[in-house]
């Protein structure tokens, strides 16, 4: 099995969604070990820009026109990422809320790799899904506590599972669970810790179905600091 590992936090040892994703694959590991783990920190890879030519290269690529020798140097490492999407069979992605949103690396890596005719088809009406990644888990890691009711509810404030969830499912995530691990940098540390402890328990839960072949799989909720959903079925 060949499972894409997405770290989006410049904060090494010290991530909240570093560390949970990586005790995840670390189970997921322990009982299947055949596992062949691909890490991309998109802070690590040296990510081009996505400049000029490379959108120069992003519009001729679906023209099929010549590309000039830097639209095709940067095309090249294009497409050397998207393979990297190609060849997954299960995605697991941890990411920080930066802004409400997504750190801006991970939304260049999206830029970068978010091709047509490569993640997704698009006819001009229709978007349809290029990837067969059966299984996705996201894990969304916040410092505040976003709920319903008070004055910072997720339908309000929350542009980073919204768009990374339908983002993974646009280009051809099949069955994606999210993890929203909120309160992670609270006044409090204990109530973090807390939190964080939550989060991994919930991902723990989360292995025997990632690994099973079958859709199937138990969901669970784990109160409202740390609550996992299929995201179809989100509560808006
Ligand atoms: C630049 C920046 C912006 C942030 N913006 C938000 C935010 O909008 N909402 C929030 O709840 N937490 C925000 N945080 C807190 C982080 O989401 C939180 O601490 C998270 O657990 C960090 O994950 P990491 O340890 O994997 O980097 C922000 C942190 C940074 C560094």
């Amino acid at each position: 099995m060949k499972l894409l590992e997405i770290q989006s936090s410049p904060r090494g040892e010290s991530s909240d969604s570093i560390t949970l994703t990586k005790s995840f694959i670390e189970a997921c590991k322990s009982d299947n070990g055949s596992i062949v783990v691909d890490t991309l920190n998109v802070w690590h890879e040296r990510l081009p820009e996505f400049d000029y030519e490379a959108i120069g290269a992003k519009y001729k690529a679906v023209k099929h026109e010549t590309m000039t020798e830097a639209e095709s140097n940067v095309w090249e490492r294009i497409l050397s990422l998207i393979k990297r999407f190609q060849n997954a069979d299960r995605i697991v992605l941890g990411t920080p809320m930066w802004n409400f949103s997504l750190p801006y690396k991970l939304k260049q890596l999206i830029d970068l790799v978010a091709q047509r005719n490569y993640l997704f088809t698009y006819d001009g009406k229709q978007y349809g899904p290029l990837l067969h990644v059966k299984k996705a888990i996201v894990v969304y890691t916040r410092g505040s506590c976003y709920l319903e009711g008070t004055p910072i509810p997720p339908s309000r404030f929350d542009y980073q599972a919204t768009y990374l969830d339908f983002w993974l499912q646009l280009i051809g995530v099949r069955d994606l669970r999210s993890v929203i691990v909120d309160n992670a940098w609270n006044r409090d540390p204990r109530e973090s810790e807390v939190s964080l402890a939550k989060g991994k328990t919930t991902l723990e839960r989360l292995v025997e179905w990632f690994l099973n072949e079958s859709r199937r799989g138990k969901d669970e909720s784990n109160g409202s600091r740390t609550s996992i959903h299929k995201s179809k079925e989100r509560q808006k």
